[in-house]
């Protein structure tokens, strides 16, 4: 029995598949770009499953889009594209494929749905959720514009489908200070509804002149960061370089020497090749771009998303072989989203987001629900 015959017949997980000749062949090259990382007796647990999903996604016409969190074997073994939340959606919007499955989490998910309506969307764990995503709904939204009349809002994509129809457009962590500063010009209004990572708008608020008001929500891996973290790490560790996420709390990015979106930490590493770096963000971040950057030296503190942490390359087959769970969205709120991310795609933007915190990271108002 070949290994697509195998996985057409039954569910599998690691263990169920055999490490045969035909998966050593089909996934070699592959472990040659992971085997820093991965012995090679938890690669003959991944291997048979990596050779299932890369056969039936052929079969299917189907992709993987991975996040940059992801851990190695996914990433780097049967993700088609991988990237940030920007890059993943650019992505989503650009493929042929009839079939897309998001290793990441749900509202990644709901993105690519979003952009490509008339395509399956599968997410391999429907409770891949972000902390973020769950901390506003789109009454919450209605409720700011009333408050804030006329003030234009710029939902950051960590959001629910149902917000994002309430949105004037979106943005990632890659592009939030120039589309904040797009926004008001086009409203012509100094203030700008931003929301809903309280940090990442303080971030923002430190690079531009533009009033924020935000939403009191926050990412529950990047907020447990703190200053004491880094100086202990810079005082163990002396020449390190620190980069750090913009949903990070200000005072951690006001510590870092460079703070951009995942991709924009990992472009930073590529460019400077520095000889000891930290990433202060999810885990699996530093073990995908070291396996990329074998001469740079990672000192490994992290926290782990456990939203992201849900996908496994069994649910991943599992997703394939039963083209479950597929993401659904109500067609007039998935139109008014698109708007709002489409606006954002379409934007001639030349440069990422830098947080370098010209001024002081102040917001108007961070609102909350009553
Ligand atoms: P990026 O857009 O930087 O990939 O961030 C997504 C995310 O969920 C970070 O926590
Ligand atoms: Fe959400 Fe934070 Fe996890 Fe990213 S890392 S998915 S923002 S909870």
């Amino acid at each position: 029995m070949t290994i697509l015959e195998f996985a057409r017949s039954k569910p599998a997980k690691a263990g169920d598949l055999p490490y045969t000749a035909e998966v050593a062949a089909k996934t070699d090259a592959l472990y040659a770009k992971v085997e820093k990382l991965i012995t090679p007796a938890e690669w003959r647990l991944h291997a048979p499953l990596i050779a299932a999903i890369n056969d039936l996604k052929r079969e299917k016409n189907a992709v993987i889009l991975a996040h940059n969190y992801m851990t190695p074997e996914i990433y780097f073994g049967v993700g088609d594209f991988a990237g940030d939340s920007l890059q993943l959606a650019k992505q989503a919007a650009a493929t042929d494929a009839k079939v897309i499955v998001q290793a990441g989490v749900h509202f990644m998910a709901e993105t690519s749905k979003i952009l490509c309506p008339e395509k399956t969307v599968l997410i391999p764990d429907l409770a891949a959720g972000c902390s973020l995503a769950s901390s506003i709904t789109g009454a919450d939204v209605r409720l700011m514009k009333q408050k804030y009349k006329g003030a234009p809002v710029v939902t950051y994509v960590n959001t629910s489908a149902d917000v994002k129809a309430e949105t004037d457009i979106c943005c990632t962590s890659s592009n939030a200070v120039e589309i904040v500063e797009w926004a008001a010009k086009e409203w012509n209004s100094d203030i700008v509804i931003l929301i809903p990572d309280q940090y990442l708008a303080k971030n923002v608020a430190a690079m531009t002149d533009v009033k924020i008001v935000t939403w009191a929500g926050a990412c529950e891996v990047h907020e447990r960061f703190t200053v004491d973290d880094i100086r202990e790490l810079r005082d163990g560790n002396p020449g390190i370089i620190v980069l750090a996420h913009p949903e990070c709390p200000p005072d951690v990015l006001a510590e870092a020497d460079f703070a951009g979106s995942t991709s924009g930490m990992s472009n930073f590493v590529k460019r400077h090749q520095p000889d000891k770096v930290v990433l202060i963000t999810e885990c699996s971040m530093s073990d995908n771009v070291s396996l990329e950057n074998p001469k740079v030296n990672f000192v490994r503190p992290c926290n782990l998303c456990p939203h992201m942490k849900r996908i496994t390359l069994t649910k991943i087959l599992r997703s394939l072989q039963t083209m479950q769970h597929e993401i659904l969205i109500d067609p007039e709120i998935s139109t008014r989203a698109r708007a709002a991310i489409e606006r954002m795609i379409a934007l001639p933007l030349t440069r990422q987001s830098m947080y370098t915190h010209a001024k002081a990271p102040q917001v108007l108002a961070v609102e909350a629900r009553a």
